[in-house]
């Protein structure tokens, strides 16, 4: 029989588990899905980035490779914003993706069209075609993070 003692410990225990899970956000909800989709996003632009930035060897097929990940994640994550502001689903969005729905939406048509350019020009398989076009994209993802994403 545990004792008393042992008994209250485990319960303190227990209790810092409860509260440590409490900012986990659910696996399933659309503010993680939409937060892995940037994570892989930004994985894919990383490594394009390392060309770019010349701390890697070119490698024309493996930047055709990034690019079409680009390409598709591009299109996943707005649908995961809800139409309507609910509690639960802000995550690090800012107010401005609810109240100025038109310019969020021009921004995430803005990335879409970048990643389309990225990867035209990736497959000319020429560092000078890949740098305009990525330094494009990162100017999208930056002004829209501006707006609506809260630093
Ligand atoms: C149209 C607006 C928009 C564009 C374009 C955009 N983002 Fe974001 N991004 C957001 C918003 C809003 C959030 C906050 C999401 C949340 O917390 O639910 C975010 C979050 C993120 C995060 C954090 C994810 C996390 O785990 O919390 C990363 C990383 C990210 N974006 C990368 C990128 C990259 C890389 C690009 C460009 C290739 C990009 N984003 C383009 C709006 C945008």
């Amino acid at each position: 029989m545990p004792s008393f003692r042992q008994l209250s410990l485990l319960i303190v225990v227990f209790a810092l588990l409860g509260t440590a899970g409490c900012d986990r956000v659910d696996p399933n909800s659309p503010v993680a899905q939409r937060r892995k989709v940037f994570k892989e996003m930004t994985k894919a632009r990383e490594r394009l980035l390392a060309y770019v930035k010349e701390t890697k060897d070119f490698d024309a097929d493996a930047a055709i490779r990034d690019a079409e990940e680009i390409q598709r994640l591009s299109r996943q994550p707005w649908p995961l914003f809800p139409e309507m502001k609910q509690a639960g689903d802000v995550g690090r969005a800012t107010d401005a993706v609810w109240q100025k729905p038109e310019a969020f939406h021009q921004l995430a048509k803005q990335i879409q069209n970048d990643a389309d350019a990225l990867l035209e020009a990736s497959r000319k398989r020429s560092l000078d075609a890949i740098k305009p076009a990525a330094h494009k994209l990162e100017q999208t993802c930056s002004s829209c993070h501006d707006q609506f994403r809260q630093s």
